[in-house]
Formats: C-alpha cells, sequence, structure tokens
C-alpha cells in the first residue's frame, strides 16, 4: 500500500497576477546529458526543481559524474544552478531502475556513444501518454557507423573506431531522435546533415550549449541540422531557456478562469500558435520580449486545435487544449498527432462532468458553462496539472490524486497558484493498493 499526494482545488476560481517559469524540463535535462561530452566543470543555470531533473543527476553520478545543486535562496527556490564535474572517463551503463522512472535518461546515449565508443543503456518502454519508439534513435547513430543490438532490455551501441559523419533522413522531426543524433555528432569525424530534424526551442538552446563549448552546428531552429564533428569540447555556463509548456498553462488557465495572468521568464515566441488560439477563444493577449499577459471577462469561444511538432501547437498542452474547450461555448474539435495514448485522461476529465468524444485521434469536445468538483487522478505531468486547473473551474471541490506526476515538471505548483489567488492545497491522500 502507498499513501500518495494529492491536491484540493476549491472551484469557482480566478487566476490573477504574475508569475514566473523556471527553465525548461524539457531543455535543462538534454544540457545536464550534453555536459557529458566534456571533461570538467560544466555548470547549468536556470534549472527548474523538480523531480526529473534529481533523477537526471542520479543518472550522471552513477556514470561517474559530481553532481551538486546550488541554491542561493533559503533552499526552497524553484530554479537552482546544477554544477556537474565529469570524469575523463565516465561509465557506460544506465540501468533500468532510472531509465524507467525518467525517459529522458536516454539523451546519454549519444554523448556517451561520441565519447567513450560504446554505451549500454536500458530501454526505457512505453508511457501513460503512449508508445514512444527509438527506432530514429538507433537508425540514425547505425548511419554514423555504430553497431547496435538489444539485449535483455537493454540497447547496446558501439563505435570502436569512432563515430562518423552522415546523413541522416528522419522519418518524423522527433524531438529525442534529433537530440541524440546531434550530441553524438558533434564528436564525430566529419560533417553529418540531419534532415526533417525537429526545431523546438529546447533543441536551438543544445545547440546554442554545444556551439558555446566549441562544437560547429549550423541550421538551428530549422529542419536541417549541419554539424562539422571537432576532436574535443570544453566545459561551459549555459542557461535554460524558460518552460514554454508551463507558461503555456498558466496562459490557458487565465483563459479557463476568465483571469488576468502575467507569465515572465518566457519569449512568447515560443508559444505563437498557443497563444493565437486564445485569441480566437476571446482573449486579450499583450505579448513583450520576456513576457506576456492574458486577459479574460468573458466565457471563451470553441476553438479547434491540432497538436504538430514545432512550431505546431505543442502536445504537451493537449490537456490545457481540452480544458479550455470543455469550458467553451461551442464545440471543439481536437486532433492529436504526436502521441497514441495522449486521450488517456480524458476519462478523469469526463468525472469532472467535461463532454468528451473521441475517436481515434480526434475528440469532440462540447462545452459546458461550469464543471462540476470530484476526486480524480493525474496520469501524466501535463494531465496532472490542467486536472488541476480544470478543477478551478468546477462547482465545489476537485481532489487531484497521483500529485507525484505534477511534481516531474512544475517546480513550485501549489505557491504559483496560491500566489494567483485561488485555494488550493496539497494534502497527504488516502492509502492506495497497487494492483
Ligand atoms: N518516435 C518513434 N521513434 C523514435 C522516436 C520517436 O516512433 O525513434 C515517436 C514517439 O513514439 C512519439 C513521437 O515520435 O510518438 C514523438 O516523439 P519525440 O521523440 O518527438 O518525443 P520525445 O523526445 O520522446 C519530447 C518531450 C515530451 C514531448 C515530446 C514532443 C522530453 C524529455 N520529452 O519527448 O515531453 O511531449 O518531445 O514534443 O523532452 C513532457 O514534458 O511531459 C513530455 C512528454
Amino acid at each position: 500500500m502507498a499513501c500518495v499526494d494529492q491536491i484540493e482545488v476549491f472551484g469557482g476560481a480566478r487566476l490573477a497576477g504574475e508569475v514566473r517559469v523556471a527553465g525548461a524540463k524539457n531543455s535543462a535535462l538534454k544540457l545536464m546529458a550534453a555536459a557529458l561530452l566534456a571533461p570538467g566543470r560544466s555548470v547549468i543555470t536556470n534549472v527548474p526543481r523538480i523531480t526529473d531533473i534529481a533523477i537526471m543527476a542520479e543518472v550522471l553520478s552513477r556514470l561517474g559524474c559530481t553532481v551538486d545543486f546550488v541554491d542561493d535562496g533559503d533552499g526552497s527556490a524553484p530554479v537552482r544552478e546544477v554544477v556537474i564535474d565529469v570524469p575523463e572517463r565516465p561509465g557506460t551503463e544506465a540501468d533500468y531502475d532510472l531509465v524507467r522512472r525518467l525517459r529522458a535518461s536516454i539523451a546519454v546515449l549519444g554523448p556517451l556513444l561520441a565519447r567513450c565508443g560504446y554505451v549500454r543503456v536500458a530501454h526505457p518502454g512505453g508511457d501513460a501518454i503512449g508508445s514512444r519508439g527509438l527506432d530514429m534513435h538507433v537508425a540514425g547513430l547505425a548511419r554514423m557507423g555504430a553497431d547496435i543490438t538489444g539485449e535483455h532490455g537493454f540497447v547496446i551501441a558501439s563505435a570502436a573506431g569512432g563515430l562518423r559523419g552522415a546523413t541522416i533522413w528522419l522519418d518524423f522531426p522527433s524531438v529525442g531522435a534529433t537530440e541524440n543524433l546531434l550530441m553524438a555528432a558533434v564528436l564525430a569525424k566529419g560533417v553529418t546533415e540531419i534532415d526533417n530534424a525537429a526545431r523546438e526551442p529546447e533543441i536551438v538552446d543544445i545547440c546554442d550549449m554545444l556551439t558555446a563549448m566549441g562544437a560547429r552546428i549550423e541550421g538551428a531552429g530549422t529542419s536541417t541540422l549541419r554539424i562539422e564533428g571537432v576532436p574535443a569540447l570544453r566545459p561551459v555556463t549555459h542557461a535554460a531557456i524558460g518552460d514554454r509548456i508551463v507558461a503555456g498553462t498558466w496562459a490557458y488557465g487565465a483563459a479557463m478562469t476568465r483571469g488576468d495572468v502575467t507569465v515572465t521568464g518566457i519569449d512568447p515566441g515560443f508559444l505563437d500558435v498557443a497563444l493565437d488560439k486564445l485569441i480566437t477563444a476571446g482573449c486579450d493577449v499583450h505579448k513583450e520580449q520576456n513576457s506576456f499577459r492574458v486577459r479574460m471577462d468573458a466565457r471563451p469561444r470553441s476553438v479547434d486545435v491540432v497538436t504538430l511538432p514545432y512550431p505546431g501547437f505543442a502536445t504537451d498542452l493537449l490537456p490545457m487544449a481540452i480544458g479550455l474547450a470543455s469550458v467553451s461555448e461551442g464545440a471543439s474539435l481536437i486532433t492529436e498527432n504526436i502521441f497514441d495514448g495522449r486521450f488517456m485522461f480524458v476519462n478523469e476529465m469526463a468525472r469532472l462532468g467535461a463532454d468528451i468524444k473521441t475517436d481515434g485521434h480526434h475528440a469532440v469536445v462540447r462545452g459546458r458553462e461550469r464543471l462540476s468538483g470530484a476526486p480524480v487522478r493525474a496520469t501524466d505531468i501535463r494531465a496532472g496539472a490542467g486536472l488541476v486547473i480544470a478543477g478551478l473551474c468546477a462547482e465545489g471541490v476537485t481532489q487531484v490524486g497521483h500529485v507525484h506526476h505534477i511534481d516531474r515538471g512544475y517546480p513550485n505548483f501549489v505557491a504559483d497558484l496560491r500566489a494567483l489567488g485561488v485555494e488550493v492545497r496539497r494534502v497527504a491522500g488516502p492509502e492506495e493498493i497497487d494492483y
């Protein structure tokens, strides 16, 4: 039996005020992996205080790195610095007990293979948002001359004579595959071209760090990355970009609760499509260089949403799009194109009274004036945050269970909600039997 925390949300609330987002989880995790590419002391700043970062620190420690967190506050600040001291000869094995807790551990595959010529990383398997393949990571590394086998749940890659540059066409602009191949290519012999590469801001962030380390990369933020390998890289200090998904969560929260929220610490250009949808829904959106404000004073109008790789609408904001649609006037068609299990959480939304019908990768959502508070359960990071925000639009109390999912990606979530003026608290949940 396990006791898991839950968040209690008191409905009929309105988000109002200012909130600062920390560095992006999906940048900081990969920047930490990129540090493996150079022996010595790299420092990543603006790192969010979340569970996934702690697990990545554990992965790096087990590879022989010394990892220290530096916090200039009272030990509870939402952002920290992480200092990673990488040995001349890092370890080459990442175990299943860590990889199953953090799929992003697979990001050590490319850097370790490039530096050590051998790596053994547990296969992460799927998770609550769907099956998540590795075929593009593997095919790309094989193109660069690696021998790759799978054995006892591990991916084993070796390139005794070193990796060599190659032209790689990705079937799909996968974020993880682009990152792994990029981090392998920076130390390969010759030129690598990755076509149909992912264009997410987090990819540009890694390219910026790698370039500061001495890598030669052209085309960051476009579909074609051209990387000229260099013999060695040097450690650096690099700040992670702001978290666009956390920022988008607050933006949609403001729209759904007829609130007024200013979000700082984020380039609003990372959220162009998501913010444009809010304008169509009737919000007033004002963008500055490193912040934006979303104001809403009426019931949102329904908008259709299609998730796509960046610069399309982010799949990680899908629960927020469903939440918005659930309280909007009219019906919305929401289409998910990235993960096959992303709609799993709609059963929990149905417990809050949302009217959602799914068919394959489409969902039709008919908006309701108000949702109705109920006990629900977070199934993944983004669904968890989405359920809490939906609870703000519900009559009565909503208890969101399994909030350890939210802790994986949202530093300071409850404190931020309180600072935005809503009544919410974290409590120990009932004991549960895991069947
Ligand atoms: N895919 C394959 N084969 C591959 C690689 C990917 O079939 O070799 C498929 C996946 O199964 C999936 C799709 O391609 O259906 C997209 O996967 P991608 O590789 O782009 O995603 P990822 O690297 O696994 C990252 C983020 C996710 C985010 C996606 C899409 C990290 C740690 N994770 O995952 O973030 O949803 O990109 O933007 O960067 C989250 O933060 O909550 C989260 C799930």
